[in-house]
């Protein structure tokens, strides 16, 4: 990774554990920004336990080999805080998720967390979500090649997601995930969620509407700046 960005990650990551108390009940999110708030919690609480619940294996293993218990989700779920990355922010601090295929269990921990923190570099702000990252898509693989010629048929260049061996990516669900590439950057992105996830076989969609409080924003300077989210209507 570009030595720059990762100054950039590890600030924003720094500056997001700094609030956290002992014992606090979080939900940890996936990605390599994610990964860093993780790894600068165990460093910032050496022994501390928390109530951890992540949303992906690869980020519950990377807690558990730091010495972080993570458990399941349970009926009555409320975290203090989730701590995440994004693919997008736009002024709104609306998201585009799902790079690392965890779109559907991060969207579930954000809905169940009081605050949602989002950790970013500057590289993933955006007038209009779409801009620089495709709409990660998550589907059942049964439905997934009717799915992809319909949402084509909608105008979005549509890539089925691979693994490096040329096989189905399948995410910890079990699902497919579809790549959207929009023709435009999305003006109306409550729009486009609305008539994805309505579509018979989408499981979940990476647009993150509203759920964002606080994005920080790390430089690789190592400033950190905050924007907070506007009180208003909630899409998810
Ligand atoms: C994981 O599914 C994603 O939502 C990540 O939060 C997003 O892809 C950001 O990842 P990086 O921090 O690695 O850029």
């Amino acid at each position: 990774m570009d030595p720059a960005l990762e100054r950039a990650k590890t600030a924003a990551a720094r500056r997001a554990v700094e609030d956290v108390r002992p014992g606090e009940r979080l939900a940890l999110g996936t990605g390599s920004t994610a990964a860093e708030a993780v790894r600068a919690l165990a460093a910032r609480f050496p022994g501390v336990s928390f109530d951890c619940v992540a949303s992906s294996t690869a980020t519950e293993e990377l807690a558990r080999s730091l010495g972080i218990v993570v458990r399941g989700l349970r009926a009555d779920d409320r975290f203090d805080r989730m701590i995440d990355g994004a693919d997008e922010v736009d002024d709104e601090l609306n998201l585009t998720k799902g790079g690392g295929g965890a779109l559907l269990r991060e969207k579930l921990l954000a809905e169940h967390s009081a605050e949602v923190i989002i950790l970013v570099d500057p590289t993933k702000l955006v007038r209009h979500l779409g801009e620089r990252a495709p709409i990660p898509v998550e589907v059942v693989p049964f439905a997934r090649a009717s799915l992809e010629r319909a949402i084509a048929r909608d105008g979005f260049s549509v890539h089925a997601r691979r693994r490096d061996d040329g096989r189905p990516y399948l995410t910890d669900n079990g699902n497919e995930i579809l790549d959207l590439v929009p023709a435009t950057p999305l003006h109306d992105p409550v729009k486009t969620l609305t008539s994805l996830r309505a579509r018979t076989g989408v499981v979940e969609v990476g647009l993150f509407l509203g759920l964002a409080d606080r994005v920080l924003i790390g430089f690789p300077d190592g400033h950190v700046e905050e924007r907070r989210r506007r009180p208003g209507p909630t899409a998810h």
